[in-house]
């Protein structure tokens, strides 16, 4: 097989890119290991910033976001007794969405713009320093298949091998020492807006979904085994946590659809790029889900990888693709700062010292206009191209 850009990978990353090609006019095929089912139903992102709503719907992928999808102003802020509303519309002039990565994903697969091989097994990616690189892989139907291509895109998260063959010049990596157990309850969420609570015990995130699905966190050790955690446990510190009862506020528990336990880590390895490979997304970094920047930042680098290949491959234009890591990394490195900070405000590490300046951080924000913005820049998201 023959294509302009081999895509590994059909997350949200790989799909977009695909559709934002097709789009410019250049072809690609996207080779995914997992089925179309399993990539469909992985529960993950929850909220889209301002500049992705935008990009969504500029390409044709807003219809449903606008019409199924939930504008927020901001967020609350939570501490034991205090609870305090950051207007990001008022504050940054710019609002963010609550929509489901499933439901992104559901709409690239809707569009019906990306060629795409589910099942892969053995995906491998050869002569990326050349200008004839190619990946072979082992087809549904266990049939061995080369693809050719004048580019490969890795957009396999952290788990591909397209990090791995992009050499990198340079890592960087955090590990922290607390992991959320995350859950998906079939009840109305009990707030309007999302809810980021510290707390003694542990940070807590009262999210959703929809009118009728929440989804929340609870900060837990590493190592945690949900199975320790049965339903009534988890409602009853999420109701601690969260302030029940605080100024007549109420959590309203319901049934658990879904249980796991989350890992928090920081990554980032520098080229984004070798030769003809170009990383987007999970598999050129990682940031801690506190602040919400995953998937925004894979929509953030695909928006700018796609611009870069059109230009190199229908306008023999080659500075946009030379310029992509550099480009890409200026927001990475915004995000990775964000997750950081926002997840280090608000976990407990048992370090009361630590519980001190988090709190002093914490009314800074909540009280002083710079602070609060600073706070809402970053979070509601800076433009793509920072
Ligand atoms: P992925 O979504 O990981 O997609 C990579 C794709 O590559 C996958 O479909 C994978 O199956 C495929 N692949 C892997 N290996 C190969 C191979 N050898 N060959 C071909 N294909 C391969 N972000 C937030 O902002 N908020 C959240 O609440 C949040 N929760 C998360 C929960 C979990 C469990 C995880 C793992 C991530 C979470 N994230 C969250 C992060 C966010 O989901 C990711 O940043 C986002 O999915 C990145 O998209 P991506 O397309 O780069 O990578
Ligand atoms: C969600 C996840 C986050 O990490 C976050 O900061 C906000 C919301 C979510 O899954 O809804």
């Amino acid at each position: 097989m023959r294509t302009q850009v081999a895509v590994i990978g059909a997350g949200p990353a790989g799909l977009l890119l695909a559709h934002l090609l097709h789009r410019g006019g250049v072809d690609a095929v996207v080779i995914e290991t997992r089925s179309q089912e399993y990539v469909a139903a992985r529960i993950r992102a929850g909220i889209l910033e301002s500049s992705s709503v935008e990009l969504l719907e500029s390409v044709g992928l807003g219809a449903r976001l606008r019409a199924e999808g939930h504008e927020h102003r901001g967020i609350y802020l939570q501490m034991p007794g205090e609870r305090h509303h950051l207007d990001f519309v008022d504050l940054a002039g710019r609002s963010v969405w609550v929509y489901g990565q499933t439901e992104v994903q559901k709409d690239l697969v809707a569009a019906g713009t990306a060629v795409v091989h589910y099942e892969a097994g053995e995906v491998q990616l050869h002569d990326v320093e050349t200008e004839r690189p190619y990946v072979t892989f082992v087809d549904a139907a266990g049939r061995a298949q080369r693809l050719d291509a004048d580019v490969i895109a890795g957009c396999d998260g952290s788990f591909g091998p397209s990090r791995a063959v992009a050499a990198p010049a340079q890592r960087f990596e955090r590990v922290y020492p607390y992991s959320w157990l995350g859950i998906l309850a079939d009840v109305a969420p009990s707030t309007d807006e999302l809810i980021y609570a510290w707390h003694p015990d542990g940070f807590a995130l009262h999210s959703m979904r929809s009118e009728t699905v929440s989804r929340l966190y609870l900060q837990v050790p590493n190592g945690t085994d949900p199975a320790d955690w049965p339903d009534d446990r988890i409602w009853a510190e999420l109701a601690t946590r969260l302030g029940h009862g605080q100024d007549g506020w109420k959590l309203t528990p319901g049934p658990i659809t879904d249980k796991s336990v989350l890992p928090m880590r920081s990554y980032v390895q520098t080229p984004m790029r070798r030769g003809r490979l170009f990383l987007a997304g999970d598999a050129a970094h990682i940031v801690p889900p506190t602040g919400a920047k995953g998937l925004n930042l894979a929509i953030a680098d695909v928006a700018l990888l796609s611009r870069a290949l059109v230009a190199l491959l229908r306008e023999h234009d080659p500075r946009p693709a030379d310029s992509y890591s550099d480009d890409a990394l200026r927001r990475v490195w915004r995000c990775t700062h964000f997750s950081w900070w926002m997840t280090t405000m608000l976990h407990t590490s048992g370090d009361e010292f630590d519980a001190q300046l988090q709190l002093s951080q914490l009314r800074w924000v909540t009280t002083s206009a710079a602070g609060a913005t600073g706070l809402a820049e970053n979070y509601a998201g800076l433009p793509i191209g920072f």
